[in-house]
């Protein structure tokens, strides 16, 4: 029964779709999901969440996608204690881009342990290379990162 809220990071919907994917699936165990893409108020967002997915793709040369934008460049700025959020990160990208793969995911990861915040469980990195069902490979980790909490 443990809320979660899913922040979604995409530019062409992938991860919009993988978090519809996990709200169907984490609802089926009684866990309140709320998906949240608009972040246009900030460091506003994060309160009152102990349990938190990001679901975030990478665009450009290993830039975050815009709609996320302002919440991690506040997170940079105010540095928010964290300390009491759990957190898991599923990073969306293509190996095409050796150089900067899964750079956003990353990106989003390293900020949300600078504030305090816990991740739990390794970060996914779902290549769209050699993985057409990103919803799939989602499902089966978010059931390992429920079992952890
Ligand atoms: C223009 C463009 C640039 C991209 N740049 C990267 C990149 O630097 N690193 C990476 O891992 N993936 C990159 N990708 C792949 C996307 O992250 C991948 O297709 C992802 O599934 C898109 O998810 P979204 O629809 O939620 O935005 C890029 C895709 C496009 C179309």
């Amino acid at each position: 029964m443990t809320d979660i809220v899913i922040f979604v990071g995409t530019e062409s919907g992938n991860a919009q779709m993988v978090a519809e994917a996990l709200n169907d699936e984490l609802g089926r165990f009684d866990h309140g999901v709320e998906i949240i893409e608009e972040f246009d108020d900030g460091l506003d967002v994060l309160e009152g969440h102990e349990m938190v997915i990001i679901a975030c793709s990478t665009h450009g040369l290993g830039e975050l996608p815009d709609n996320i934008i302002p919440l991690i460049d506040a997170m940079n700025e105010a540095k928010p204690d964290l300390s009491h959020m759990k957190y898991g990160v599923i990073a969306l990208g293509d190996q095409t881009y050796s150089d900067t793969f899964c750079k956003a995911g990353k990106d989003v990861d390293a900020i949300f342990t600078a504030c305090g915040a816990k991740r739990v469980g390794d970060r996914l990195e779902i290549d769209a290379c050699t993985q057409p069902l990103p919803d799939e490979e989602a499902i089966d980790w978010a059931k390992e990162w429920l079992s952890l909490l």
